[in-house]
């Protein structure tokens, strides 16, 4: 009796008739790794990138049109009588790009400061802070104009700057401000007016153009992200990048695609894109911007290319396909050929001389599912090959990646590689767990998230609300099997990654906002994902136990010099905790490390709710000592994610830099 109190009290005594799962790990003879690379995908859908990451707080800034969107006056208000007309047809346009102008229509006998304003992205966050503003003009004007942040409720002023005007008849003029408010809104109900003399005007308008309001962005970028989404993108420890889309590089039709020559260079040369989500998109968040924002996070690329196929099943025949082969290598050059190449000079030009890394370039999107059967059979025939031949001649250190995987039927050419999908339920994440361990040909899982719950499986069944603790236990067995692999898994990628709350349809995203930062939440698989990136291994060790409910995979990580033991639980015997020994071959007893434990509530269907601010994600972090055999020992509750590391580099930089809800 007396000994059996002893060891409970010594706590390393296990549930009665529970025996631990026994693993040894063994020194050597594992697999070098890529370094594991975790990222997401991003892509402008539905306001994520305008209106989300994209810092900009002018909501359809510059009156863009394209093919399927006409030019509106959607966001914009008159004030004090000014009549706001699309003006379609100026005789000089601010630009070859910007061809529809907002012209501002005055009554002078009034004599009163009459203007516009700008309701924002559903709001606008207004702090006391710098915002940074400017906008074109083209009109004979005497006077000042005044740039405002107001309440949209109250009408209240929280900050105004006079900006004298330069404005003349029959040309356009550039304005530029700075506003500092005084005072920080208590909401996110707020607008942007600019307003002017009604009697200073010399003719009965005036025309503006490109007005735009940034407040300060991540790392300081001019035309940046917005900072709060920036950083809980960047303390997920992302290594992986994968732009620009998406469905939305596909475009709807092969003359609307997403053209990167668009995307670059001065605001008012960009034209804007149709998208395909349903609204008209500025081209403000460009190919630059993406690729300082990659080095900024410190992300490799994963460059995807247009291949001639379009959403609307467009394909291009072989005989023109040479033409976007072209665009893809000149894309290639701008992004890393040297200053003193035709591309690369102009990516000096416009501010980055240094060439960017650039290693893996996807051949277009998802080619087996638009278009099916001829779309992914021409992908098949002549698509790949060719961009891959091509590619790999000028480039050989590129990993050239098919769009599709050797799961969707395509025996890939080497040295390509391919992109597998999958938005799925828990289980079948659980089931994919050792799907690529005889699979040679690299992989990148380009696009993954629990959707689902268990039982509402296929595409148009029940998605969840949110992500969900019980979906993230999911994607954690599934990246762990990910991991196993990782001499051929290129990276993995979450996507969609963020949500704007005020226009959305998919519901899946590892953050979810709105104008207001205090919606800005981390879901339940932001936690396990941020976990598993945090812990990097160099190589693979082979180790004894098998699989299932307790998944895991073991390493080293030559640069710390320390083992990492990553393990995720899935439905334990009748809930029970599971009992780990574990033992790396050739550590010294006594070794300390650090384990972290994510554990979720009792409902496995709970979720991190913005309206509510709520976190149920639970993380303990403690030190753990192997015993005189070497052995650490430890219980994993059902549905958790853990992570041993003898050597962590990670800090949890996100407890402390920002200010958290919970
Ligand atoms: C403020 O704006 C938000 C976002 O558009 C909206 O949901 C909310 O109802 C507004 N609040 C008030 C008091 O108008
Ligand atoms: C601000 O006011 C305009 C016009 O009154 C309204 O249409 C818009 O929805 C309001 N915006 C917000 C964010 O409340
Ligand atoms: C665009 O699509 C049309 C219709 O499918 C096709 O006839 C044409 O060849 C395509 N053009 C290019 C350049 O891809
Ligand atoms: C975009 O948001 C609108 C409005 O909420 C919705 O009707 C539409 O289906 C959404 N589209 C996508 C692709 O999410
Ligand atoms: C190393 O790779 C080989 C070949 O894919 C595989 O059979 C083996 O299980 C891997 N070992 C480890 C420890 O990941
Ligand atoms: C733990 O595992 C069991 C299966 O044995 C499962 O039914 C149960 O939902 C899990 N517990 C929780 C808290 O989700
Ligand atoms: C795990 O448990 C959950 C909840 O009881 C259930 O929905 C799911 O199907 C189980 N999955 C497996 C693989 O046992």
């Amino acid at each position: 009796m007396v000994s059996f109190t002893l060891i409970a009290l010594t706590g390393i005594c296990f549930a009665p008739f529970t025996t631990a799962v026994d693993i040894t790990v063994s020194s050597g003879g594992g697999n070098a790794t890529n370094g594991h690379q975790y990222g997401f995908l991003h892509e402008d859908i539905n306001y994520s990138g305008d209106g989300g990451l994209y810092a900009e707080l002018i909501r359809n800034r510059a009156f863009q049109s394209s093919e399927r969107h006409s030019s509106s006056l959607d966001a914009w208000f008159p004030i004090n009588g000014a009549q706001l007309s699309l003006n379609n047809n100026p005789s000089a346009p601010l630009s070859d790009a910007l061809t529809t102008s907002m012209n501002v229509a005055v009554s002078k006998s009034e004599g009163t400061e009459v203007g516009f304003f700008n309701v924002g992205f559903w709001g606008m966050d207004v702090k006391i802070q710098k915002y940074t503003g400017s906008f074109w003009v083209k009109g004979g004007y005497t006077g000042s104009f005044t740039a405002s942040l107001r309440s949209n409720l109250t009408g209240e002023e929280f900050g105004s700057v006079s900006i004298p005007s330069q404005s003349q008849n029959d040309q356009w003029t550039e304005h530029s401000f700075e506003l500092t408010p005084s005072k920080s809104a208590s909401n996110s109900n707020n607008t942007f007016a600019i307003t002017f003399e009604a009697s200073g005007v010399s003719g009965d308008s005036l025309d503006f153009n490109l007005i735009s309001l940034f407040p300060p962005t991540y790392k300081d970028r001019k035309n940046g992200m917005r900072i709060d989404l920036a950083e809980a993108l960047e303390q997920l420890h992302p290594t992986l990048f994968r732009i620009p889309g998406g469905n939305m590089l596909e475009g709807n039709t092969n003359t609307s695609w997403w053209d990167w020559k668009n995307s670059i260079g001065p605001l008012k040369d960009r034209p804007g894109f149709s998208g395909v989500w349903g609204y008209q998109q500025t081209n403000g968040l460009g190919l630059m911007e993406y690729l300082e924002f990659a080095e900024d996070v410190g992300m490799e690329l994963v460059l995807a290319v247009w291949d001639g196929l379009a959403l609307n099943g467009d394909i291009t025949p072989q005989a023109q396909l040479q033409e976007f082969i072209n665009d893809a290598l000149n894309e290639i050059e701008f992004i890393r050929g040297p200053v003193d190449s035709r591309w690369g000079s102009l990516r000096a030009e416009l501010g980055h001389p240094e060439p960017w890394t650039l290693k893996y370039v996807e051949i277009g999107n998802e080619d087996w599912l638009a278009g099916a059967p001829e779309g992914w059979d021409t992908f098949k025939n002549y698509r790949f090959p060719m961009f891959l031949e091509a590619i790999n001649t000028a480039y050989p250190d590129i990993q050239v990646i098919s769009s599709g995987s050797v799961y969707d039927g395509y025996d890939i050419p080497a040295p390509g590689g391919g992109d597998y999908h999958l938005y799925a339920e828990p289980d079948t994440f659980v089931s994919e767990f050792s799907k690529f361990d005889n699979v040679a040909t690299p992989h990148l899982i380009g696009e993954m998230a629990s959707a689902h719950p268990n039982g509402g499986s296929g595409w148009n069944a029940g998605l969840m609300p949110f992500p969900w603790w019980g979906g993230a236990v999911g994607e954690a067995v599934a990246l762990i099997g990910y991991e196993r692999n990782q001499d051929r898994i290129i990276g993995v990628a979450y996507a969609p990654i963020i949500r704007n709350m005020n226009r959305w349809q998919w519901s899946i995203t590892m953050l979810q906002f709105a104008a207001d930062p205090a919606m800005t939440t981390r879901s339940t698989s932001w936690y396990v994902w941020e976990l598993m990136a945090a812990h990097i291994m160099t190589e693979t060790l082979p180790a004894t136990a098998d699989f299932d409910p307790l998944y895991y995979v073991a390493g080293k990580n030559e640069k710390t010099g320390g083992h990492v033991f990553k393990a995720a639980v899935y439905n334990s015997t009748d809930g029970a905790d599971v009992p780990v020994k574990l033992k790396f071959e050739g550590a010294a007893p006594g070794t300390e490390a650090e384990l972290t434990i994510l554990t979720g509530p009792e409902n496995a269907y709970s979720i991190n709710d913005p309206f509510t601010g709520i976190n149920v994600v639970e993380t303990s972090t403690q030190t753990v000592t192997s015993d005189e055999q070497g052995n650490f020992q430890f219980n994993l509750p059902n549905l958790s994610v853990a992570v041993l590391d003898s050597a962590p580099k990670v800090k949890r930089r996100w407890d402390r830099s920002i200010k958290q809800k919970w």
